[in-house]
């Protein structure tokens, strides 16, 4: 027992419709339960909102300078199979288990306490440094868009103001209701796969092929020798001298540009707001991702075919590739529909960081209050204002390259987990209803397994380190609060049942 007690189903479900964490469907009635308002064609827009930002707008031109060149669409198509892999875990457990916490409750349901707390955890760092990024990205393509100072909108401001006013705005809408958030973010992502579709369009006639040879560049040492902190573990263990550029330079840019990606599983947290979870669930994962991969791969293949890869601009890749050809309106629509695109990433990102705290609050994990939703608005106030006011402090002082792999690496560590989660959980509890099922299960869990811890250690021991330190931490407070105040714990001190109404 103790930190591997795990939850039943029937009971995660139970309390998630009760909402104030009973079982019966009311307690004494001071919880309100999430409201249900979304379709799958809000679900398929949520996704889309948080998924396509930083990743295509700066980090596609960034990894194709620095690691892989025009092969970064080959980064991205790889990047695509391993999120479809684990679109395709999340979307059984999404569609059987619909609730509040998406990868945390299933851990819950299937490893235990301890696995819950620690995926919790590490999701609360995958969407808070996530919005912090992007927080920034956004600041820095405001500030060329208008021509504000880049010494309170840049990455070399101390304090970056543009991200603090961007996360208190959000903060503000988003603690206002679900629905608006919805109705905000479906305007945004059309604002934004406009500007994706014109940059198709357009950029395709300008494409000389002669920048797409050698499609894969030739490996090379790269500026300064490398250092073992910066260079990927899997090369480090191996003993190989750092290369950039190459087959390992077009991996690690696919480990990076993964972060382009993260999101989608944020639809999961969805659940119990959805309208018909089972199936408007499934849409939204796999619809999602589908749109963003096909953009995603075209865009990278008209930017390196724009220009050639050893000139990219790295601060506004895809608006300075336009103004270089002679088209510098569609780069001032490109800043432009970044700037809008951005916001629907943070949107979205604000709105999981309160889904996931609600949902640890709910158990017990995190402090109760936190765990109780708005009476009347039935959002997640508390934790959705934490969680703006700690993303607003960090994004104001920490620069974006310090901060973007460690998305990745939180993303794909949780990914795990949840591929995992799924045979063990058709092994203990087979008679669950899946209205959506993996494809030969366990192999296609194993490979999704196996698929992101590959792309892990691709990343630099840096990352790992900082990464393996937040987790640490995490256990830390585990044994401190969590372990002692969680539901199940009160439940096993006062006897089986006990702790059902209680708090
Ligand atoms: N996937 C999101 C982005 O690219 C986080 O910005």
């Amino acid at each position: 027992m103790g930190w591997t007690r795990t939850m039943p189903v029937e009971r995660i479900l139970a309390r998630s419709r009760s909402g104030d964490g009973s079982e019966d469907g009311g307690g004494d009635g001071r919880g309100t339960p999430l409201k249900r308002t979304l379709k799958a064609r809000d679900l398929v827009g949520f996704g889309v909102g948080i998924i396509i930002g930083t990743g295509i707008f700066t980090l596609a031109g960034v990894e194709a300078q620095q690691h892989a060149g025009p092969a970064v669409t080959l980064s991205f198509l790889i990047g695509a199979v391993v999120a479809g892999l684990a679109a395709v875990c999340y979307a059984e457990l999404a569609s059987s288990v619909p609730t509040a916490g998406s990868a945390y409750t299933y851990a819950f349901a299937t490893l235990g306490e301890v696995f819950a707390w620690i995926i919790g955890w590490d999701l609360l760092l995958e969407f808070g440094l996530g919005l912090a990024v992007v927080s920034r990205s956004w600041s820095g393509y405001l500030a060329s868009l208008f021509g504000l100072p880049t010494e309170w909108f840049g990455e070399d401001a101390t304090v970056n103001v543009g991200a603090v006013l961007i996360i208190a705005v959000l903060t503000v809408v988003a603690v206002a209701g679900i629905q608006q958030s919805a109705r905000l973010t479906n305007l945004l992502v059309l604002v934004k796969l406009a500007v994706c579709v014109l940059i198709l369009a357009v950029g395709v006639f300008y494409i000389d092929p002669a920048n797409l040879q050698p499609f894969i560049p030739p490996a090379q040492a790269p500026e300064g020798g490398g250092s073992v902190f910066t260079q990927p573990i899997i090369s480090g263990v191996f003993g190989l001298a750092p290369t950039v550029f190459g087959v390992g330079g077009m991996l690690t840019a696919a480990a990076v540009v993964f972060f382009a990606y993260t999101g989608f599983e944020a639809l999961a947290n969805l659940g119990e707001e959805a309208k018909r979870p089972n199936r408007d669930l499934k849409i939204g994962l796999l619809g999602a991702l589908a749109i963003c991969a096909v953009l995603y791969v075209g865009v990278s293949l008209v930017l390196t075919g724009m220009v050639p890869y050893t000139e990219i601009d790295t601060g506004a890749p895809l608006a300075s590739a336009f103004a270089g050809v002679g088209l510098p309106w569609v780069g001032a629509l490109i800043a432009l529909g970044a700037v809008t695109g951005l916001t629907s990433v943070m949107m979205v990102e604000l709105v999981t960081i309160g889904r996931i705290g609600f949902a640890m609050g709910r158990d017990g994990l995190l402090p109760k209050a936190i765990g109780t939703a708005h009476p009347r608005w039935g959002t997640p106030h508390r934790m959705t204002i934490i969680g703006g006011v700690v993303c607003a402090v960090i994004a104001a002082f920490t620069p974006i390259t310090a901060l973007a792999d460690m998305v990745s690496i939180g993303a794909l560590s949780a990914m795990i987990i949840v591929a995992i989660a799924v045979p063990v959980l058709r092994r203990t509890r087979p008679d669950l209803d899946r209205p959506f099922r993996v494809p030969f299960s366990p192999v296609v869990p194993a490979i999704t397994a196996i698929a992101c811890l590959y792309l892990m250690l691709n990343l630099n021991l840096d990352t790992w380190i900082r990464f393996v330190g937040w987790l640490l931490l995490g256990l830390v407070v585990y044994a401190v609060y969590g372990r002692r105040h969680s539901f199940l714990a009160r439940e096993e001190r006062e006897g089986s049942g006990a702790g059902r109404d209680r708090d």
